[in-house]
C-alpha cells in the first residue's frame, strides 16, 4: 500500500537489528530474563529489513534516521550492507554500540559506505571504571578508545548514559566530564524490560530524580533530548521553538512522537524501552510500519497526549514533557499513567515549576547548538 508522507518532522526509528551480542551486560533489556523462555519469532532477514524497516521509514519521512542497535548490530553479517542501503536511501544511520568491534579501519569504512551520514552512540554508564564495568560487562577503556578513534577520524558520536541506582553516585562527575568535552548525551532510564526485570532494586525513584538526576541533566544543555520531567514552558514551545522552524517537534518524551522502537523480530513499540511488553503496536511482518505509525491507537494516544492520566494529564508541561511512558508502564502496567519519577506536584494546568526558567534558557542554548553544529544542523 502506498501511504502518503504526512510527517515532515525528524523521525528516529530505533531498530534492534539482532539480540545477539559480543558482551553480556547483567541487566540488558534485550535479553530474556528467563534463558529457558524463547523469544517468539525469527529475526528479520536482510531483505525484510530493507523493505519493511528502511523503505517504510523513508516512506514515512525522508527526514529520518535509523538507530541500529541490538544486541550488537555490528555482529550481524549484513551490518555493513544495511548501513550502506540506509545511506543510499538518503537516510542517516545511528549505530548504538558497545564499541568493541570498532577500530580506525572500521570507522573509516563505515564513514565511506554511509557517505558520512552516520552517528555513533556509545554506551557509557560512569566515568568510574568500577561502576561502568559492573553494569556493562566491559572495561570503560573500550568505549573511550572507540570515541577517541571517532574523534580522530572526524566521525560524529555521542554517549548514551543508562541511569540506575548503580551509577547515581557518579552521575555528576560523569556528566561534568562529558560537559568539559562538549559531548552530547542521551539518558536511558533503567527499566524492567528483559534482564532488567532481574534487578528491580536498580530503579531510581522520585527523590533520586529531584535531588540528583534532574539537577545534573537540567544544568547541561547538551543532554536536552528526551528526558522527563522536563519543564520547558508551553509558551516557549509555541513562541521560540516554532519560530525556529526545527524539524524536531519538542523536548521531553519522544515516544511515538519523534521516535519508535522495532525489535529484531519486527514488533513495534512507541519507545524501545517498551518492546517485548504488552504495549505492542503490531508487527511489521503483518502491517506496514507506515500504517502502524498512521493508524495504531497507542501511537495516536501518545501523539495527542489527550489520554494521559494522573498529574501528567493535568500538567502545564504535558506537551513539552509528557512524562516517561516506559517508567509509567513498568510501575503501574498502564503506559498512560503518570510518570512515577516526577517530583513536580501540579494542582492544575497553571502550576509552574520553579525550574522552568533554567529549562527554557538551556533549551534555547541546546537549539542554538543543534542549529549551528554538524551533524545536527544537517539532521534537524
Ligand atoms: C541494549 S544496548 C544495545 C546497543 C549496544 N550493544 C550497546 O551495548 O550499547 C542499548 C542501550 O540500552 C541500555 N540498556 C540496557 N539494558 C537496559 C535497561 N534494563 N534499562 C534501560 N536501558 C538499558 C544500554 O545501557 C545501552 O545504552
Ligand atoms: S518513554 Fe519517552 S521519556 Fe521514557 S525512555 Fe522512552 S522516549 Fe524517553
Ligand atoms: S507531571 Fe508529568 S508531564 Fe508534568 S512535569 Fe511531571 S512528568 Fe512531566
Amino acid at each position: 500500500m502506498n501511504t502518503p508522507i504526512e510527517n515532515k518532522k525528524f523521525f528516529l526509528c530505533y531498530f534492534e537489528s539482532t539480540r545477539n551480542c559480543n558482551i553480556n551486560c547483567r541487566y540488558c533489556m534485550t535479553q530474556s530474563a528467563d534463558p529457558e523462555k524463547e523469544i517468539k519469532g525469527e529475526e528479520l532477514t536482510t531483505s525484510e529489513i530493507k523493505s519493511l524497516v528502511i523503505d517504510e521509514v523513508k516512506k514515512y519521512t525522508p527526514l529520518s534516521a535509523i538507530a541500529f542497535s541490538g544486541g550488537e548490530h555490528l555482529t550481524r553479517s549484513d551490518a555493513m550492507e544495511l548501513l550502506e542501503y540506509t545511506a543510499d536511501s538518503g537516510l542517516w544511520s545511528f549505530i548504538n554500540t558497545n564499541g568493541r568491534l570498532l577500530n580506525k579501519k572500521k570507522v573509516r569504512e563505515i564513514k565511506k559506505i554511509t557517505d558520512g551520514k552516520v552517528v555513533f552512540a556509545f554506551s557509557l554508564n560512569s566515568i568510574s571504571k568500577k561502576i561502568h564495568k559492573w553494569s556493562r560487562d566491559d572495561a570503560l577503556r573500550t568505549v573511550v578508545k572507540a570515541a577517541k578513534v571517532c574523534a580522530s577520524e572526524k566521525a560524529n558520536f555521542f554517549f548514551i548514559l543508562t541511569v540506575s541506582k548503580s551509577n547515581l553516585e557518579t552521575l555528576q562527575e560523569t556528566v561534568d566530564f562529558l560537559k568539559k568535552h562538549k559531548i552530547p548525551i542521551l539518558r536511558s532510564p533503567y527499566v524492567l524490560r528483559g534482564k532488567g526485570a532481574l534487578y528491580p532494586e536498580l530503579r531510581f525513584d522520585k527523590i533520586d530524580m529531584e535531588t540528583i538526576i534532574n539537577p545534573v541533566l537540567r544544568d547541561y544543555s547538551l543532554s536536552y533530548i528526551s528526558y522527563t520531567p522536563f519543564f520547558a514552558s508551553p509558551e516557549f514551545l509555541e513562541e521560540e521553538w516554532k519560530k525556529l522552524d526545527l524539524s524536531i517537534e519538542q523536548f521531553g518524551c519522544q515516544a511515538a512522537k519523534g521516535f519508535v522502537g522495532i525489535s529484531a523480530e519486527g514488533e513495534v513499540a512507541p519507545c524501545v524501552h517498551l518492546l517485548d511488553s504488552e504495549v505492542s503496536c503490531g508487527n511489521i511482518r503483518d502491517t506496514p510500519l507506515s500504517d502502524i505509525l498512521k493508524n495504531n491507537e497507542v501511537i495516536q494516544n501518545l501523539q495527542t497526549r489527550d489520554k494521559l492520566k494522573g498529574k501528567c494529564g493535568i500538567c502545564r508541561y504535558k506537551m513539552t514533557c509528557g512524562g516517561c511512558r516506559a517508567l509509567a508502564y513498568y510501575e503501574t502496567g498502564d503506559y498512560l499513567a503518570e510518570d512515577p519519577s516526577c517530583f513536580f506536584e501540579p494542582e492544575n494546568q497553571d502550576t509552574r515549576s520553579e525550574h522552568e526558567d533554567i529549562h527554557n534558557k538551556n533549551s534555547a542554548e541546546f537549539i542554538r547548538f543543534i542549529k549551528d553544529q554538524e551533524p545536527w544542523s544537517l539532521l534537524f
